[in-house]
């Protein structure tokens, strides 16, 4: 017998309940109205970013909006992945240098 969680878990979604995203220069496919970091890291997603002054990979950790190490770029505006969902035609990419939270 499974444990209880907490935690709710991605199940695969059918193929209508699917976005077409893109993040960078690549294309993907993402469960509609799920956890965008989620989501991004079941694709295989990873890093969300680089930090500025090391180039450091960073992506997401405590997926509840205190770290920001999930920061992605969505319509030129720096969000954290793990506080939207996954929405129809969403274009992300890395945050450019030197807009994202330090090196942290
Ligand atoms: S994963 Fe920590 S703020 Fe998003």
């Amino acid at each position: 017998m499974k444990p209880a969680s907490s935690f709710r878990e991605l199940t695969p979604a059918p193929e209508s309940a699917l976005a077409d995203v893109r993040f960078g220069t690549r294309a993907v496919r993402l469960p509609l109205g799920e956890n965008l970091a989620a989501a991004l890291l079941l694709a295989g997603i990873m890093p969300f970013r680089l930090t500025p002054v090391s180039g450091a990979p960073r992506g997401p950790f405590c997926m509840m909006g205190a770290c920001f190490d999930c920061l992605v770029e969505i319509d030129g505006v720096t969000r954290q992945a793990c506080m939207l969902t996954v929405t129809e035609d969403m274009a992300i990419d890395m945050p450019a240098a030197g807009k994202g939270d330090g090196d942290a």
